[in-house]
């Protein structure tokens, strides 16, 4: 099968043609939206994804497949802080939501060079320490007894005509890529009041969206745009709703897509807990430590817990956290002052309980209620 052609109207059949297939609910998306999000995207190659991305036996020990962490019942994420690799050994980040992560600029908490599904992927499944998979333990063997025989050559043969070689590595990340690339939902309450529909929001989520994109709370500055996030790619960043304000900027003019939300001051001084030190580990750069992707927050409702170290347990803690002007956690358990390094934006707040509810109600309203569930 051809790859799909850009084309507007043809697209829109195709996808939901993909959609079917792949047995993903219909979703009544945006149509400019779902162009963007299906364009591309190689029918076979997504209908073999989805089967490696359920198969245990490309991990080294034979349990583990990308939705033993990323759960589709919990918008591809798992209710855990922090995943274990085969060894049981944390991992030390909280799995993210696969859902319209093929629209997000960086991929991963805090990796900047990360930007093509097909490299991230090589990740959790190739990488041996942490080994979330560990595939390169046994990957001769996996390619000659799994790959190679049904039902993977078949799906393999389709989705690679012109290959005659057993499956390859880079055959694996294409095809999970393309799967990751079909798992894209915008029938939220939130899109549907967008798109028209008066009575698609409660009065209180209302409220919760005037206070989120209020430059009371500037909560807007950072999560914008259609996902809700600066750090995703360009076209997403201009949202349909007139209220969301434009991204925050850095002193160069750059958009901001990686932010210390107050969430440590582990030594008093903009010190990090180990593993936590986030863009940090790229940079080098004192003022990075403890800086993460601002993730997108649609269908946060289904992903606790939050934050990279899944360390706050529910959106209403995590309103709490905002309210406080960041939880600014120290080693010495005393409240300690913010670090140098977090955003001005993060600041107190003083919402009272009412502001509080709505800010929870409208973050809710964000659950899209066909999560695409492939099974
Ligand atoms: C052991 C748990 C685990 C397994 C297994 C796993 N992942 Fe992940 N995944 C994670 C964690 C944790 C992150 C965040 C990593 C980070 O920030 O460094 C992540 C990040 C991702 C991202 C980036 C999403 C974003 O928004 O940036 C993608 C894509 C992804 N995983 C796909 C996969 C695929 C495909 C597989 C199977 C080949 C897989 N994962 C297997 C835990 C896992
Ligand atoms: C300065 C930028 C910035 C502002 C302003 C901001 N956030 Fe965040 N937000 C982030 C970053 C960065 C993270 C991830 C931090 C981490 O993992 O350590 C985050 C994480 C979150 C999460 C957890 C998402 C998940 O999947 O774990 C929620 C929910 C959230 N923010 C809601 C809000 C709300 C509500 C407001 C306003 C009260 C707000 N944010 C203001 C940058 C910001």
């Amino acid at each position: 099968m051809q790859p799909m052609s850009c084309g507007r109207s043809e697209n829109l059949d195709r996808q939901v043609s993909i959609q079917r297939t792949l047995a993903v609910p219909a979703i009544f998306l945006l149509s400019t939206i779902r162009t963007i999000a299906y364009c591309g995207v190689d029918e076979n190659r997504a209908i073999w994804g989805k089967a490696l991305f359920f198969e245990t036996r490309l991990s080294a020990n034979g349990k583990i497949s990308c939705a033993s962490c990323h759960d589709p019942q919990r918008a591809f994420t798992e209710n855990k802080a922090s995943s274990s690799d085969i060894e049981g050994r944390p991992v030390h980040r909280n799995s993210p939501t696969l859902i319209n992560a093929a629209h997000m600029d960086v991929l991963t908490w805090a990796n900047p060079l990360l930007r093509k599904l097909e490299n991230q992927i090589i990740v959790p499944l190739f990488l041996d320490t942490p080994g979330e998979m560990a595939l390169i333990r046994v990957w001769p063997k996996v390619r000659s007894e799994v790959l190679a025989q049904p039902p993977h050559i078949g799906m393999f043969r389709a989705a690679f005509p012109e290959e005659k070689a057993p499956p390859d590595t880079q055959h694996l990340f294409a095809a999970l890529a393309a799967f990751i690339r079909t798992l894209v939902a915008f029938d939220s309450p939130y899109d549907r009041f967008l798109a028209g529909d008066k009575k698609a929001m409660s009065e209180e989520s209302l409220k919760g969206r005037d206070l989120f994109f209020s430059t009371r709370t500037a909560c807007g500055e950072c999560h914008s745009g259609i996902l809700l996030s600066n750090a995703s790619k360009s076209e997403f960043l201009k949202s349909k709703d007139p209220l969301s304000p434009s991204p925050a900027r850095d002193g160069l003019g750059q958009i901001i897509q990686f932010a210390h939300n107050g969430l440590y001051n582990w030594d008093g001084n903009g010190g990090v807990p180990a593993k936590s030190e986030g863009l940090y580990e790229f940079s080098g750069k004192p003022e990075d430590r403890g800086k993460f992707r601002i993730p997108s927050l649609r269908n946060v409702a289904l992903t606790p817990p939050y934050m990279h170290d899944g360390s706050i347990a529910s959106l209403e803690a995590v309103i709490e956290h905002y309210n406080q002007g960041g939880l600014n956690k120290c080693k010495a358990k005393r409240k300690c002052k913010a670090a140098p390094q977090k955003h001005p934006s993060i600041r107190p707040l003083n919402l009272n309980s009412t502001e509080k509810r709505s800010l929870a109600a409208f973050l809710r309203s964000l659950t899209t209620s066909t999560p695409p569930r492939p099974n």
